[in-house]
This record gives structure tokens, C-alpha cells and sequence, in this order.
């Protein structure tokens, strides 16, 4: 099965009421958790890449990886750039393979981002790839570059529409309280999200799938695992469960996870190897790193997404 894009899954989730998870990758080992964990629960997915990520790994080595997956699993996988921050890592993605682009605009003005986000659209189209666009701004660390809570903005639901029209954008993420990284909330404060401009952009875009970033729940069960084993990662808390379910089953058909990924792994890592010292063999440490990746996956998909059987 060759890799597919986002629109027919996009389309399913939709009528659905469900949401697939777009996990990010890094390596091989998280690439075969999260598909050992779709193949298991027969769930669509969607494999993401980071700038960051492909500088680490290179375009290549990420490439050839999902591919293996593919032939592996024989699942129905989109490969996406997550974040792309201007049109020439956008054009180097669609002409390396990626079956679906995010650009970013998120950071410039109303006008700036339909400009460049239509300069993407047009060319991502032309090569059968489809576009994730951004309005709004969420707070958090992605790529070094910290967006402070200040400096982030919820979605303007008053403009979906036109940005829509104007870009043709095949999807839209919005901010409705999320952000990434491990410290989403202020410990002791009751975690919102603005239903409110999600159930409005529902409203104005029927059938238009949205798209949530900085999802990730930040399992206090993996934060308690490092904490134990020598980490300090104390007030880690991100999205509820229960808060990710109900917008699974409005109009998000897209939910993106990568720190909760990074926890667990680390959680392993940490735990395997204060357990035992003598160890040195990086397989006996990323086999149950991988292990716990996959188990992440899996819940993620049958309890949260609602995307099980749905491949
Ligand atoms: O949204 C950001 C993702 O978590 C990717 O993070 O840019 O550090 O790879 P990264
Ligand atoms: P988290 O940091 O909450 O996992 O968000 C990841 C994300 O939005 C990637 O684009
Ligand atoms: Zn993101």
C-alpha cells in the first residue's frame, strides 16, 4: 500500500465523530511503536515530521523508515510535514514524498499567512499533496522557538471562512487553549479549552476538518516514572482526556501528539536503566522505550481518539 493523504481519512473521521492521531517522528524505534500500535488497533494514521526532526534524522533516513512501516504493516499511513515555516521546506517535502504539508502562517499578519499559505496550496495541489493550514497562536516550545502566553492567540472564528476560500486549505488548525510541550496548564488551575470557538468554527466550515496541536495529555503516570528516576519535571500537565474525546467528536479530525510520546520514552529509558546499572547494550533500553511507545499509541487510539477498527 502506498502512502495515501489525510482527505478520505479526513472525510471518515468527520462523520465519524472520531479523531486520527498524527504522531510526530524522530527514529526508528517510535516510528515502529506508533505502527506496531496502528496495525494492533487497525487505525488510521498519520505519521508527522518536524523540521527539527529532519535535521536529526535527515529527509532520507525518515523516508526510507516509513516506507518499511508501509510494507510492514500494510496500513493505510499519510506522511506530513508538521510546522512547516515557509514554502521551501513545504516544496522539499512535497517533492521528497510527503503526502500531506502543514505551513505555518500562524506568525504573521492576517494577510502575510493567506499569501504564503495559498503560494503552498498551489503547488501542494499541483502534486496531488494536501495542506494543513494555521489561524491562531498557541503558546509553548516547538523547535526551540517558545511562544510565550502572551504572545499567543485564540482563533478569530470571524475569519475561518475567508481563510479558507482564499487558500484552499484541505484543513485548518485553531487555537482553543492548547500548546505544546509538557507545561500546558499552571498546576493547581483547572485546564480549559474554548469550546466555545471550536463549536463556532464547527458552525461556519460545516464538514471542514480541524485540527488540534499541543494535545497531549502529559500522562502523570510517565511524569511520576521520571520524576522517580533522577528527572525534574514537576507541575508537567497538558490536555485532558476527556476534553480531547468531546473535540474528537465535533469537528476535529486531526489531534497531534508528540511530547506525551517523548515521556514515555524517557520514563523507559530512565526506569531501565537506573534498574539495572550494568546494562550498556542500547537494545536492552529501546526495546521497552519502544514497547512503551506503542502502548502509548494504543490507549491514545482505542480510549481518547476513538479511531480504533477505523483503518
Ligand atoms: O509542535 C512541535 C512538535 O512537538 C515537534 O517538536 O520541533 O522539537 O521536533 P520539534
Ligand atoms: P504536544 O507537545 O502537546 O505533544 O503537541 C504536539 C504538536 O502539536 C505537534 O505539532
Ligand atoms: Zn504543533
Amino acid at each position: 500500500m502506498p502512502l495515501v493523504t489525510s482527505k478520505e481519512m479526513f472525510q471518515k473521521a468527520y462523520e465519524g465523530g472520531y479523531a486520527v492521531g498524527a504522531f510526530n517522528v524522530n527514529n526508528m524505534e517510535i516510528i515502529q511503536g506508533i505502527t506496531e500500535a496502528a496495525a494492533q488497533e487497525k487505525a488510521p494514521l498519520i505519521l508527522q515530521v518536524s523540521a527539527g526532526a529532519r535535521k536529526y534524522a535527515k529527509h532520507v533516513y525518515l523516508m526510507k523508515l516509513v516506507e518499511a512501516a508501509l510494507e510492514d504493516t500494510g496500513l493505510p499511513i499519510c506522511l506530513h510535514l508538521d510546522h512547516g515555516d515557509g514554502f521551501e521546506i513545504c516544496k522539499a517535502c512535497v517533492d521528497g514524498g510527503f503526502t500531506s504539508v502543514m505551513i505555518d502562517g500562524s506568525k504573521y499578519s492576517f494577510e502575510e499567512n493567506i499569501a504564503l499559505t495559498k503560494q503552498v496550496v498551489d503547488y501542494a495541489h499541483d502534486k496531488g499533496v494536501v495542506v494543513e493550514g494555521e489561524l491562531g497562536r498557541l503558546a509553548g516550545v516547538e523547535d526551540d522557538v517558545n511562544v510565550s502566553a502572551a504572545d499567543s492567540s485564540y482563533t478569530d472564528p470571524a475569519q475561518v471562512e475567508e481563510f479558507v476560500s482564499r487558500t484552499g486549505v484541505d484543513s485548518l488548525a485553531i487555537a482553543i487553549g492548547t500548546s505544546h510541550g509538557a507545561y500546558k496548564f499552571k498546576p493547581g488551575t483547572k485546564p480549559q479549552l474554548r469550546f466555545d470557538i471550536l463549536e463556532e468554527v464547527g458552525r461556519r466550515l460545516p464538514g471542514f476538518p480541524i485540527v488540534l496541536h499541543g494535545a497531549s495529555s502529559v500522562m502523570q503516570e510517565y511524569v511520576a516514572i521520571v520524576n522517580e528516576f533522577g528527572g525534574q519535571m514537576p507541575g508537567a500537565i497538558g490536555v485532558p482526556e476527556d476534553m480531547l474525546r468531546k473535540a474528537s467528536s465535533m469537528a476535529v479530525c486531526k489531534i497531534n501528539i508528540d511530547s506525551d510520546l517523548r515521556l514515555a520514552m524517557t520514563a523507559s529509558v530512565r526506569r531501565h536503566l537506573a534498574q539495572h546499572p550494568d546494562h550498556f547494550d542500547p537494545r536492552q533500553y529501546l526495546t521497552p522505550a519502544r514497547d512503551a511507545i506503542r502502548e502509548v499509541v494504543a490507549h491514545k487510539m482505542r480510549h481518547v481518539l476513538g479511531c480504533s477498527g477505523k483503518a
